[in-house]
């Protein structure tokens, strides 16, 4: 009778653990994100989500809720293989003209060329803030972990918890910082053959498709504001609500980061809009004041 139970359960468990484990990956991405763009190149494996871009679609999720402060995580793994033509991107967002913006754009390259990392930061609707670097590891095969911490002093960027950029607030030198509206986290894989890969010589190769971004470990720990509210409210909560991520410790980074951060920038970055004086003759505001 023993025998014959057990092995009765020892199939049920499987299947119970396997059905388990599918749809906490499932439902995690559910509570937080929906598909808005393209829900047929979505599908789930695992623990994953992949997301494709093939020559009828791209595809894009977006967060269900907005958030004011805080810090965001994901976990991808980029387009294997050739990826020229195609961007992978991963960012916050607020809407409208006068939006601010936070973004990891992952440019493709033709197979055993670098990806490039593209970061961004809009303020007031202004953007052309873009820095670029290479990867200290091939990040198609497999995932990595890419942040962005937001406070009231600062925004920065992580990839596996190296700082990458830091955006800080210098609103005492005049200059606006992003901590007035809400913003959406969103990620996105559409085809930029015009521009993303080596400048847009290489073109996408649809023989190639669909090209597959995959995700997991999707991590939302902030100040979170109901679309129904409106920002002033949401900024006044969001600012007195005392969340770890605005604690002093985190104002600026640490030692053992600023010294990432140099690393990083000696060593990877192959592009910094403050250094690019062909396009600003007069460097911008912010740069003067960065102490990188
Ligand atoms: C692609 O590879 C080329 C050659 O190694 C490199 O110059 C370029 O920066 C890489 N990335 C992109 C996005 O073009
Ligand atoms: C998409 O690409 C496939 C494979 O290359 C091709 O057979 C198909 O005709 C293309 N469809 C469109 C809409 O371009």
């Amino acid at each position: 009778m023993a025998s014959s139970s057990s092995s009765l359960l020892v199939p049920f468990l499987l299947c119970f653990a396997f059905s388990l484990s599918y749809v906490t990956a499932t439902a995690k991405f559910d509570q937080m994100f929906q598909p808005y763009w393209a829900p047929d190149h979505f599908s789930f494996d695992g623990d994953a989500v992949n997301m494709k871009l093939d020559n009828f679609s791209g595809a894009g999720f977006s967060s269900k809720s907005k958030y004011m402060f805080g810090r965001v995580n994901m976990q991808i793994k980029l387009v294997g293989g050739d990826s020229a033509g195609t961007v992978t991107a991963f960012y916050m967002s607020s809407e409208g003209p006068k939006h601010h913006e936070f973004d990891f754009e992952f440019l493709g390259n033709t197979t055993g060329e670098p990806y490039v990392v593209q970061t961004n930061v809009y303020v007031n609707g202004v953007g052309n803030r873009e820095q670029r670097l290479n990867l200290w590891f091939d990040p198609t095969t497999d995932f990595h972990s890419y942040s962005i911490l937001w406070n009231q002093r600062q925004v920065v960027f992580l990839v596996d918890d190296t700082p990458i950029r830091v955006h800080t607030n210098l609103e005492h030198k005049g200059i606006p910082y992003p901590k007035d509206q809400a913003m959406g986290v969103y990620s996105s894989i559409w085809n930029a053959d015009d521009w993303a890969t080596q400048g847009g010589r290489v073109k996408t190769d649809w023989t190639h498709a669909p090209f597959v971004a995959s995700y997991r470990g999707f991590e939302i720990d902030g100040c979170d504001c109901p679309v129904t509210n409106a920002d002033a409210d949401n900024a006044k909560r969001c600012a007195n609500v005392g969340g770890w991520w605005d604690q002093p410790l985190l104002s600026e980074l640490n030692v053992h980061q600023s010294h990432q951060l140099i690393w990083v920038r000696a060593n990877h970055m192959i592009y910094d809009y403050c250094s690019d004086t062909d396009r600003f003759p007069s460097v911008p505001l912010e740069c003067e004041h960065h102490r990188h």
